[in-house]
C-alpha cells in the first residue's frame, strides 16, 4: 500500500532564546507549549522546520518537514531572556523597542514604558477605546518575554469563582472533591506573566478575589472567602497584564472600583493618528490600492475627531479594528462604499433619520466614495485640519 502522503496544516521555526526553543508559526503565533523540548531542540540543532499534522485518530503530532515553500519568519517576533543586572536592564529596555512586532503600531516611548513595567514586576493596566490594540499589545509584550504566559478572558467569563479558584465536584466514588482552576496555577508559577484581558467586563466578584492577588503588600488568593485559612501566595516574578476599556462608549463595561484601579501601572493606548493609520494599513495590505487606503485613514480620522470634539454628532470614532476589518474586505474585491456599508454602519444607530449618527457618518464615507458630488458636509478647512491631526 502506498504511503499516505500527509500535508501539515502548521508549520514553525524553532528559535534559541537564552536557555529555551521557542516556536513561532507563519503568523508569529507562539506555539512552544505544543511541541516538546527534545524535538524542537533537534529542529533548531538541525536546522530545519516543523510541520504540524493530524493523524488518522484525530491527534496532532509534528515531525520535521522539508521543501515547503512558506517560510516562517521569526523576524519580529522574537523573545529574550530577561537580566537581572542593573546595567543589563536598563540597556534591555532601551533596546527592546525591536521586540515590538512590526505589525503592531505603538510608539517607542509607551512600547519601552510597557516593557519597563514588566521587567519590573508592575502590574500592568492597558487603557483605551475598543479596538485600538490594547489585546494585541498586551499579547506582544508577553510574546517578547521570555516567561511562561497565561491568558485569562474575564470579559468571556461568567463564572469568576471557578475561573479564578475553582470548582467543588462530587462523584460517588470519590465524594467530594476541589479542583482548582488554571489561575491559581499560573500564580504558582515563579516568573509567570498572566494576561488578564477584559478586565473592565469582569463580573465584580472577580475583580473582589483579585484584590488581594494584585496588591504588592499581599500578593496572595484566598481560595474560600467565608475561611481565613486557605490561601495561595503569589509566586516571586510574577507580572499581570490586563486590559480595560475605560471612560469608554460601551455600557457592558462596568465601571471599575478605584481601589482595584490603583494596584495598577496605567498604560494608555493611544488612538491611531491618520499617518499612523495609513501606514499600518499600507503596511499589512500591500495589495490594495494606497489612494483608496489613504481614504480609509482619513474617514477613520475625520470621524474620531468629530467623536471627540464639544459638538460631536457621533459618540464614537472607526476603531483600527474597523479599519483593518475594511482592507480586508477592499482586498477580497469590494469597493469602500460596500465594504463601509458592512464593516462601519451597523455600529452607528440609524434611528432619528437624515438627523442618525448613521446618515452622518455614510456622508463622510461618501465624500471618498464616487466624484465627490455629494453636498459638502465639511468644509476643506476641516477636511485639511483633520489631515493634519497627528
Ligand atoms: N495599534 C494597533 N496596531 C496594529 N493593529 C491594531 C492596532 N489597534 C488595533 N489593531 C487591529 O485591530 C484588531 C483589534 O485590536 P485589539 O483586539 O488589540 O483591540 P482592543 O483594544 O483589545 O479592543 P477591545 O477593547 O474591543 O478589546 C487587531 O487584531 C489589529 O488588527
Ligand atoms: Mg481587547
Amino acid at each position: 500500500m502506498a504511503r499516505q502522503t500527509l500535508t501539515p496544516d502548521l508549520i514553525v521555526r524553532i528559535e534559541k532564546s537564552g536557555v529555551r526553543f521557542n516556536a513561532w508559526d507563519t503568523d508569529g503565533v507562539k506555539r512552544t507549549s505544543e511541541i516538546t523540548t527534545t524535538t524542537r531542540k533537534k529542529a533548531f540543532e538541525g536546522d530545519y522546520l516543523l510541520g504540524r499534522f493530524v493523524g488518522r485518530t484525530g491527534k496532532t503530532f509534528w515531525r520535521r518537514v522539508d521543501n515547503v515553500d512558506v517560510t516562517p519568519t521569526t523576524d519580529n517576533m522574537s523573545s529574550v531572556e530577561v537580566p537581572t543586572d542593573h546595567a543589563e536592564v536598563l540597556n534591555f529596555i532601551h533596546s527592546s523597542y525591536s521586540l515590538k512586532p512590526r505589525g503592531l503600531m505603538m510608539n517607542e516611548l509607551k512600547w519601552k514604558y510597557l516593557i519597563r513595567s514588566a521587567v519590573r514586576g508592575k502590574n500592568i493596566m492597558m487603557t483605551g477605546p475598543a479596538g485600538c490594540g490594547k489585546t494585541m499589545a498586551a499579547k506582544s509584550v508577553v510574546n517578547s518575554l521570555d516567561r511562561p504566559d497565561y491568558y485569562f478572558n474575564l470579559g468571556a467569563t461568567q463564572d469568576p469563582r471557578g475561573t479564578l479558584i475553582g470548582n467543588t465536584h462530587f462523584e460517588s466514588s470519590k465524594g467530594t472533591y476541589f479542583s482548582e482552576s488554571l489561575f491559581v496555577k499560573a500564580i504558582q508559577t515563579p516568573g509567570a506573566v498572566i494576561l488578564l484581558d477584559e478586565l473592565s467586563r469582569a463580573h465584580p466578584d472577580a475583580w473582589n478575589i483579585l484584590m488581594t492577588v494584585l496588591d504588592y503588600g499581599q500578593r496572595y488568593l484566598r481560595l474560600d472567602e467565608q475561611d481565613n485559612q486557605a490561601t495561595i501566595k503569589v509566586a516571586e516574578g510574577v507580572t499581570f497584564v490586563a486590559t480595560a476599556n475605560i471612560g469608554n462608549e460601551y455600557t457592558s463595561t462596568r465601571v471599575m472600583d478605584k481601589a482595584l484601579m490603583d494596584r495598577f501601572t496605567i498604560v494608555e493606548m493611544d488612538v491611531l493618528s491618520e499617518g499612523d493609520e495609513n501606514e499600518l494599513l499600507n503596511y499589512m495590505f500591500p495589495n490594495v490600492d494606497a489612494t483608496v487606503i489613504g481614504n480609509v485613514a482619513k474617514i477613520a480620522t475625520l470621524t474620531r475627531t468629530e467623536s471627540n470634539s464639544e459638538t460631536a454628532r457621533i459618540t464614537s470614532g472607526i476603531s483600527t479594528r474597523t479599519t483593518v476589518e475594511l482592507c480586508g474586505l477592499l482586498y477580497d474585491g469590494f469597493n469602500l462604499e460596500e465594504a463601509s456599508e458592512v464593516s462601519i454602519y451597523p455600529q452607528y444607530d440609524s434611528t432619528g433619520g437624515v438627523d442618525s449618527e448613521r446618515t452622518f457618518v455614510k456622508q463622510i464615507v461618501q465624500k471618498f466614495c464616487d466624484d465627490g458630488s455629494n453636498e459638502d458636509l465639511f468644509n476643506e478647512e476641516e477636511i485639511a485640519e483633520a489631515e493634519t491631526v497627528d
